[in-house]
């Protein structure tokens, strides 16, 4: 077993042991990849401000985001195609998540559903919901996450249509895959993914395969979001979504001032500062540049979350002292479970809440909830000088 220490040592084994297809399919963003990059980088700029001879012991990364208790403020993000990255990957990370005291996110286009995840966990989970043209299916899905208790409904803003990942087209990217010369080739090699992939019977998009009729290719996330998403999605849909639900909503998708304050109308519980990993708008800023202009806006009426970029500890500790609520991971779970299922999330969370934990108690801190721009040290021009 090897001796895993940060979130890379984690991606380094998911690469070696996930098809080349999934792995593309997480490591990519939009066109020339641009956000996607920014928004690790971003991070980088941003520096810790050191202190000493400050008292650390009994410290805690335990708080709230939307109400409920979380072991730090993390939640895994919904990922597409979970399920594929390795067998059962959604009930997987659900459970390792639930055991570890964070909330799991399940997106629409999961492998695993949302009754099989129900079925493998005790607590309550969140589930991501894509605005899709056929109502009646979009309030099936909703009643469906009901049923499985779910405590909140993720609604994503900024995916009605497909920001192009030029390897996906490439390498024809499908759950389950196909068998052309090239992939067997590559599974050839990934043996231990295969034996899995054998011993479940969830290799498809079980939210929608067998919930809707006529779907021209239904192994396709391309087909299905270009076929099925809903183009006129806007804010009176979103309220009358969050009408439909009753319960707790976050906004997913945020990135813009105007856009905040939307959100607030419509009554959101939350909104999460993101920009879909940077597979949507390529050019657009990354998250973490945004923050502060989202949290000046409405920083004082709703909950802020922000996703994009967080590969470590302390990306979790400049996001929350700049005010976010809570963070999400996406790639750096994936990485875990791509690399050793169940105990890789768990491993990509010991490893983020350790780097959290500590970086916090250096800063001088020992209560995230104290935790504030005070441990910052921000460029001056960070937030760009942006001609609108
Ligand atoms: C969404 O499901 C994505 O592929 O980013």
């Amino acid at each position: 077993m090897p001796v895993i220490t940060s979130i890379d040592d984690l991606k380094r084994l998911y690469k070696s042991r996930a098809p080349k297809m999934f792995y593309d399919y997480c490591e990519s963003g939009s066109w020339t990849e641009q956000t996607f990059r920014e928004n690790t980088s971003d991070f980088d700029k941003i520096r810790l401000r050191q202190r000493v001879a400050v008292d650390m012991s009994n410290r805690t990364t335990e708080t709230e985001m939307i109400g409920e208790k979380v072991a730090m403020p993390v939640a895994l993000a919904p990922v597409g195609m979970t399920g594929m990255q390795h067998a059962d990957g959604e009930i997987l990370a659900a459970k390792a998540a639930e055991k570890f005291g964070v909330p799991f996110t399940l997106s629409t286009m999961s492998i695993c559903s949302i009754e099989d995840v129900a079925e493998h966990t005790t607590k309550p989970f969140w589930f991501q919901l894509y605005t899709m043209k056929d109502e009646d299916f979009v309030r099936r899905l909703v009643d469906r996450a009901k049923a499985a208790n779910c405590s909140a409904l993720v609604i994503t803003l900024d995916l009605q249509i497909l920001g192009q990942r030029h390897k996906d087209l490439k390498n024809g990217l499908s759950a389950p895959p196909k068998l052309t010369p090239a992939v067997i080739a590559d599974l050839a090699t990934r043996w231990r993914w295969g034996m899995g992939m054998m011993q479940t019977k969830r290799r498809e998009f079980r939210n929608i395969v067998g919930h809707v009729k006529g779907i021209s290719d239904p192994s396709s996330l391309m087909a299905w979001t270009g076929e099925n998403f809903d183009l006129t999605l806007d804010w009176d849909k979103v309220a009358k979504l969050k009408e439909m639900w009753g319960g707790k909503v976050i906004l997913k998708g945020i990135l813009d001032a105007e856009d905040a304050k939307m959100a607030l109308k419509v009554g959101a519980d939350a909104i999460i500062v993101s920009n879909h990993g940077g597979r949507q708008l390529d050019g657009a800023l990354s998250s973490i540049r945004v923050l502060p202009e989202i949290l000046d806006a409405v920083g004082d009426q709703v909950e802020v979350h922000l996703d994009s970029g967080i590969r470590s500890g302390q990306d979790v500790l400049k996001a929350v002292a700049m005010g976010a609520k809570g963070t999400y991971i996406g790639r750096a779970f994936i990485y875990g479970l791509g690399a050793m299922g169940e105990a890789g999330v768990t491993r990509a969370l010991e490893v983020i809440h350790k780097e959290l934990d500590v970086s916090m108690a250096l800063c001088g801190k020992r209560d995230i909830k104290d935790v504030d721009r005070d441990v910052l040290l921000v460029p001056e021009d960070f937030g760009g000088r942006w001609q609108g």
